[in-house]
């Protein structure tokens, strides 16, 4: 008897080592449905070979992961930092037909010879749905809804505060979080159930789900109680006007409007942060001329006086003036060059 346990649990553990021996994450992408493809093997992360590297087979790598719908093949070497040397390509030749659970059921060949990092394949899928801002001019601002047994429903103001609004935010790719509210205004107020109320969050988790709450559609609520929240646009940036992504005038998405950067106090670590931050190489000295070639800028100067130490992993976490103060003209926008990969 005891060695016939002893046999199941050996065969279960077995299976269990099956499973985690084919583990996969998406590394570097802005949140966890994003990035480059990195598989298990051995107890060991290496990459994928992105020759014939398609739609479909992002489609399996979005169903693995519990994320939303695939929406693109980027290459992996768009997500810093990039894979260590000594990590291995482990797969190539991949090719799912779209409908297999996970990615070790596709075709795919375990002999990899003649690809290297410069060829990883990277997976960009939604996020899944299962918290949204609706009512509000984009997907950053609006009423909370969350969704159980497969229906919208609305969250109530009662207990909730900003640091609920926080990960709401964080949740779904936005920016800070600036205004949490009741859905005062008839229009903008929910119908169908009020799923959730006494929503307490500390701030630090990564999904609403993740906080603690009243139990789903008990609650005495009405939709005078509806939660809005409004969260900055994400924040991006571009260089534009040059002859590739990797060069021109630089300029950063704020408030959903693009704008300039000004180049006092402008050098060498902001460069690279901003060259990290788009996937490009090393940023190049561009003599003043050069510069100039690049254009003018026109509408905002969103941001002036920046400085970095060179580590942040976005231009965001650099400090400077508070947005859209400055005392400079177009003349003095930013433009630059980093290396192409
Ligand atoms: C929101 O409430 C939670 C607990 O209910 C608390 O931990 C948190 O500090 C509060 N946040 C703010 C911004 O008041
Ligand atoms: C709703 O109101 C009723 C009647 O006042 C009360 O008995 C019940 O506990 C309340 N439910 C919740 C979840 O607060």
């Amino acid at each position: 008897m005891a060695l016939l346990f002893f046999l199941i649990l050996a065969f279960c553990n077995g299976l269990g080592l099956l499973e985690s021996s084919s583990r996969m994450r998406l590394v570097g992408g802005r949140h966890r449905c994003e990035g480059r493809v990195e598989v298990e093997r051995d107890g060991q992360w290496g990459t994928v070979c992105d020759d014939g590297w398609d739609m479909k087979d992002v489609e399996v790598v979005c169903r693995e992961l519990g994320c939303g719908a695939a929406t693109g093949t980027p290459s992996g070497t768009l997500y810093k930092p990039l894979a260590e040397k000594d990590q291995k390509v482990l797969i190539q030749g991949v090719s799912c037909s779209g409908m297999e659970s996970e990615l070790i059921h596709c075709e795919q060949e375990e002999d990899v010879f003649d690809c290297s990092h410069s060829e990883d394949a990277g997976a960009k899928c939604e996020i899944p749905e299962t918290v949204r801002l609706v009512g509000g001019p984009d997907h950053c601002k609006g009423r909370v809804e969350v969704k159980h047994q497969q229906q919208w429903g609305t969250v109530c103001k009662a207990g909730w505060n900003l640091s609920a609004a926080k990960v709401v935010c964080r949740q779904l790719g936005c920016g800070r979080a600036i205004l949490t509210q009741r859905s005062c205004n008839k229009d903008t107020q929910g119908q169908g159930p009020i799923w959730l109320s006494e929503v307490s969050c500390s701030g630090q988790e990564g999904n609403l789900q993740d906080c603690s709450s009243g139990l789903w559609g008990k609650n005495n609520c009405t939709h005078d109680e509806d939660t809005w929240v409004e969260c900055e646009d994400p924040f991006d940036l571009r260089l534009v006007g040059g002859d590739s992504r990797c060069s021109g005038r630089l300029e950063v998405l704020h408030k959903g409007e693009w704008g300039s950067v000004c180049d006092d106090g402008w050098g060498e670590n902001e460069e690279q942060v901003v060259c990290k931050q788009l996937g490009c190489g090393e940023s190049i000295f561009l003599s003043a001329k050069a510069r100039r070639n690049l254009g003018l800028g026109g509408g905002r100067i969103w941001l002036d006086d920046v400085h970095c130490s060179g580590k942040e992993q976005s231009l965001e976490q650099c400090r400077h003036r508070f947005w859209g103060y400055h005392n400079c003209n177009h003349k003095e926008d930013v433009a630059m060059t980093c290396l192409e990969l």
